[in-house]
């Protein structure tokens, strides 16, 4: 089948590469797609291409997928989903891996969120919504110090700040409400402050049907010992050996199993992956939030233990059919990925620098996803974004891979890119003993 892959990160090159290995995969394209995705589909027969389309008009992209037969489109990011881009190429027939504008309110409003938490029973931090600053206000004095207050929207993971005073919750409530995360902070959501360690998990479901989809732990600060500014994620690892097996089903069968049903009920089905962040508590698993896309760079992680036809699980569950489908089936091994990004990141990544050896670090068995790099007219490959490559490896062993993954990142030439040195600290120090 001909497929249209949506996005242009490290996220997206892994779905391509992994998509790209189906027999069901004829035509692969890619809006806007990036360098290495390119190089996925040239060497996929060259069937397909980087087409930049304008992802906000709807009617582009569905005259786009006519002109080119295209059987599935597969959103990788969050903010086509909750713009309804899912919904428009549904209305014509065109099946999609991704939720609808409805069921994209699990990422796209804490809110609402929160409150299909309290309909369905889901273990989750106590919070108050509020519409306004007063509101806000006055509801602060039911909850305890630290305070969690986010801003209700999309805020590019920016829009949440964890207060250690009264004064410091105060002012980032008159802040949010001032307009510091634009819209998204119109309303806002004071939350309980949960302690213990954060897991992501993962699924897939067809609104009805749900499969297990694996755990992966990020780290999100910018700086080694998860400190300074946060950022999109600094590195990943899969699987997450906090996350036990009998947490794993417990998360299942109390977060994600009650939410699809809850969505279902609520008139709105929720079909694609469901990417649950979780806070492992003295009281089990509690949801901290939704995202409705893979994680990146937890995705890549997933991609490489990935065993299963990746075009047969995201068309089954586009089509409505995933209790037909064979359960993922991902391996024992241990994969990490570390993100190289582009110096000055988060704040205000340097454009433009030269990326070289890619090769180089690829034979040492290790895969370089690209997030943000851009070719030049020479054909010269340079960094363009924030994060600006993933280089990513399994091993038998955490550590192993951990190992792999910075011996390849050792070859690669790129003056203007930083990384951290600790990327899956807590669990080697917990498995060195
Ligand atoms: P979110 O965007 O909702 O994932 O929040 C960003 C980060 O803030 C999370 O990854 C957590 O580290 C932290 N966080 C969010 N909500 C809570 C909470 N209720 N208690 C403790 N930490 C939280
Ligand atoms: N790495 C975290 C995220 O994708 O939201």
């Amino acid at each position: 089948m001909n497929i249209l892959l949506i996005g242009s990160g490290g996220r997206e090159h892994a779905l391509a590469w992994k998509m790209a290995q189906s027999p069901r995969c004829t035509a692969l394209w890619a809006s806007p797609g990036n360098p290495g995705i390119a190089e996925v589909i040239a060497a996929h027969d060259g069937q397909g291409g980087c087409v930049p389309l304008t992802l906000t008009d709807h009617a582009a992209v569905i005259a786009f997928c006519a002109d080119h037969a295209i059987a599935l489109v597969v959103v990788g990011p969050e903010a086509p989903l909750v713009d309804g881009l899912g919904d428009s190429l549904r209305a014509v027939g065109i099946a999609v891996f991704g939720p609808g504008k409805d069921a994209a309110q699990l990422e796209g409003s804490k809110g609402f969120t929160k409150d299909m938490c309290t309909r369905a029973g889901i273990p989750t931090a106590g919070y108050v919504r509020a519409r306004s600053a007063a509101e806000a206000h006055a509801a602060l004095a039911g909850f305890a110090l630290p305070v969690v207050i986010k801003a209700d929207g999309l805020a590019a993971g920016k829009g949440v700040v964890i207060a250690q005073t009264a004064e410091e919750a105060a002012a980032t409530i008159d802040d949010m409400f001032a307009g510091a995360f634009g819209g998204a902070g119109a309303e806002v959501v004071i939350e309980e402050f949960l302690e213990g360690e954060e897991v992501s998990l993962f699924a897939i479901t067809d609104g009805n049907a749900i499969a297990l989809f694996g755990s992966a732990q990020d780290h999100k600060r910018v700086g080694e010992g998860d400190t300074g500014p946060n950022t999109g994620g600094m590195g990943a690892y899969s699987p997450a050996p906090v996350l036990t097996a009998e947490l794993e089903a417990r998360a299942m069968a109390e977060i994600i199993a009650p939410t699809v049903k809850a969505m279902a009920d609520a008139g709105m089905p929720y079909s694609g992956v469901l990417f649950a962040g979780l806070m492992l508590t003295a009281n089990g698993p509690k949801l901290i939030e939704y995202n409705c896309r893979f994680g990146d760079p937890e995705c890549q992680v997933l991609m490489m233990r990935l065993e299963s036809d990746l075009v047969d699980l995201l068309d089954a569950c586009a089509r409505g059919e995933l209790a037909r489908a064979a359960a993922p089936s991902l391996s024992a091994a241990n994969a990490m990925t570390v993100v190289v990004a582009a110096r000055g990141y988060p704040a205000t990544p340097a454009s433009g620098g030269a990326i070289a050896n890619l090769p180089a670090a690829e034979a040492h068995g290790a895969k370089v996803f690209h997030a943000g790099t851009a070719a030049t007219d020479e054909g010269a490959l340079v960094a363009k974004g924030g994060r600006v490559l993933n280089v990513t490896a399994t091993g038998a062993s955490l550590q192993e891979a951990r190992d792999r993954a910075y011996a390849a990142l050792a070859e690669i030439r790129f003056d203007d890119g930083f990384w951290r040195g600790d990327i899956g600290w807590r669990e080697l120090a917990r498995q060195a003993g």
